[in-house]
């Protein structure tokens, strides 16, 4: 069988309308899986939103709704978003649907059957107040390794070691204050220091695993892995299959990952495929793309689920993110401090704008900022000058000429000669970079070209050639070859722009599949003639006024 990719984004919480941070996976999972598609590749991309566990139950009871009233709405609200972005998503499932519910039970009962659980009384923290178990995200005190106040019940967000709630010092509840009383109850762990042979094999054999994706785990597992309490006193999730554990369910974190598999498998189902070719088929490569906080599940934990029967595809590549601030800071909704992704849709900015300025500041590596005046910049200064311009340009000149025609590349002078040579070098590194998972590189990579383009346009003035009678094959060849070299800026900005970027490429009458395009010979020539008719602005400048008044009101 050929080579697949399964590419997948952290699933969103159903709970939170994302942020511009937290938007960032979605987006590099979306843009990765287009440069893919550009060279031919057969890639699908899933996702789905995380919907079991307390958050859901608090947030449903805030509105007055049940549970499955709730998600059906905000599942739908975080769907809109992505198809506002233009997130091209080949399947977005839901972490309640059966399909997830299913395969749960089926990797649980798997794993226990082999003896990779074990069950332990816990002391747990219940508030007397709000009465009921308090999960981790609701507790906060002082973590117990760093000593770092503000930790979770789960995590440090200081030392980011996983915390078990009853060893948090100076607990509150997160929801009312109260100091939580501990009760004991049975829980269901999972075994994980039986994994650590297997785990450290695993991540120390797998080649494309660098950086955090590969020394975190690695250090958690020299430091001895502990078992992971997998269940909950909790009604709102899968429910445990196993005598003695009918008030309980899963911890969120066990059954969302698997929601990668069952969104696949629902995708298959509705398409006469079969999930199997792509979560138990050597030839699929499985990708994940998160924050850097959801490194330590996807590297030990979500394994460790599959381990237990060898049928299943390990994660091929994890590719996670550092964090984006907003204007230094944090990105809070209750200080209303940030761009969340539903404000978004009601400024005047089309998607293809966020997308390309979201795109040039990747925290890929590092940290990096939301920040108004660069966001206007970024727009003014680089998409607008560097490539609608030049599609403008090109095109208003062209368009007194009514049709270019198309040249072929053995009438190319040294100088152009030269240029495709270096949009080729542009476009091997745009590749490689992507699967490095430095897409911000890739759009620098894209953005070279439009930089040629336009020395090239200014130095060999084809609006001064085209007044003169004798010199029109002169002018109809420059124009070519600006047109060719806009259609490589095109193409490869369309991961990243994909709705202008197809208009552009339409404005000058050309045929364009985003499936292969550049699967054939590199850079692309154009080889029939252009007809062409008016010539639109892609985008408009950004107001310094606007954004001055954006600032203030985020
Ligand atoms: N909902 C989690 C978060 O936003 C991510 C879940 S990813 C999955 O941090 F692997 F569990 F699905
Ligand atoms: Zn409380």
């Amino acid at each position: 069988m050929a080579k697949k990719y399964l590419v997948t984004s952290a699933l969103p919480y159903i709970n939170n309308i994302p942020h511009l941070g937290n938007f960032i996976p979605l987006l590099r999972s979306d843009i990765y899986t287009r440069i893919l598609k550009l060279q031919g590749e057969n890639v699908l991309y899933i996702c789905a939103t995380d919907e079991s566990g307390t958050r859901t139950e608090i947030e449903a009871e805030k509105k007055q709704m049940n549970e499955e009233q709730y998600c059906k709405i905000m599942h739908k609200k975080i769907k809109d978003i992505l198809d506002w972005f233009n997130i091209e998503v080949d399947y977005f499932g839901r972490t309640s649907s059966e399909s997830n519910h299913e395969l749960t039970k089926e990797i649980f009962l798997d794993l226990h059957k082999q003896g990779y659980i074990c069950e332990k009384e816990i002391a747990l923290l219940y508030c007397p107040n709000c009465k009921r178990y308090l999960p981790d995200s609701y507790v906060e005190g002082t973590c117990p390794f760093c000593k770092q106040p503000g930790a979770k019940g789960d995590q440090c967000d200081s030392c980011s070691k996983f915390i078990n709630p009853e060893e948090l010092i100076d607990p509150k509840c997160k929801l009312c204050g109260e100091k939580p009383l501990i009760k004991k109850d049975r829980h269901l762990f999972l075994d994980l220091p039986k994994f650590s042979a297997k785990l450290q094999k695993y991540i120390e054999e797998n080649k494309n695993f660098r950086g955090i994706e590969k020394n975190l785990p690695l250090a958690w597992i020299k430091d001895g892995l502990e078992p992971r309490c997998i269940s909950r006193n909790l009604k709102w999730g899968v429910k445990i299959p196993l005598d003695g554990y009918e008030d309980k369910v899963f911890y969120v974190w066990f059954d969302a990952p698997i929601g990668y598999i069952a969104a696949t498998k629902d995708y298959c189902d509705k398409n006469n495929l079969n999930y199997k070719d792509y979560w138990q088929n050597k030839d699929t490569d499985i990708i994940h793309f998160m924050g850097k906080d959801n490194v330590p599940f996807h590297t030990i934990i979500w394994p460790a689920e599959l381990m237990s029967n060898k049928k299943w595809n390990l994660p091929s590549r994890i590719y996670s993110n550092e964090f984006l601030n907003y204007e230094k800071g944090k990105f809070s909704k209750s200080n209303n401090h940030g761009v969340f992704c539903d404000d978004v849709l009601k400024l005047k900015y089309n998607s293809d704008t966020w997308r390309f300025y979201l795109s040039s500041v990747l925290p890929e590596g590092k940290d990096s900022d939301f920040e108004w005046h660069e966001f206007m910049e970024k727009i003014n200064n680089e998409l607008i000058a560097n490539y609608a311009n030049f599609a403008y340009r090109i095109i208003s000149i062209a368009k007194r000429f009514g049709q270019i025609t198309a040249l072929d590349e053995t009438g190319l002078t040294k100088e152009e000669k030269e240029i495709a040579e270096k949009i080729k070098e542009n476009i091997d590194n745009y590749f490689s970079q992507n699967i490095k998972g430095n897409l911000k590189e890739s759009l620098r990579n894209a953005l070279n070209i439009g930089s040629l383009g336009n020395q090239y346009f200014q130095k060999n003035k084809p609006w001064e050639l085209i007044k003169d009678e004798s010199k029109k094959t002169e002018a109809n060849h420059v124009l070519w070859f600006s047109f060719c070299i806009l259609l490589n800026t095109s193409v490869l900005l369309h991961p990243f722009i994909p709705t202008k970027t197809k208009e552009s490429i339409k404005q000058i009458d050309l045929e364009f599949n985003p499936n292969n395009a550049l699967k054939s010979k590199i850079p692309l020539m154009i080889k029939k003639n252009i007809v062409l008719t008016e010539a639109k602005p892609l985008f408009a400048k950004i107001q310094d006024d606007d954004i001055k008044e954006l600032k203030k009101r985020f």
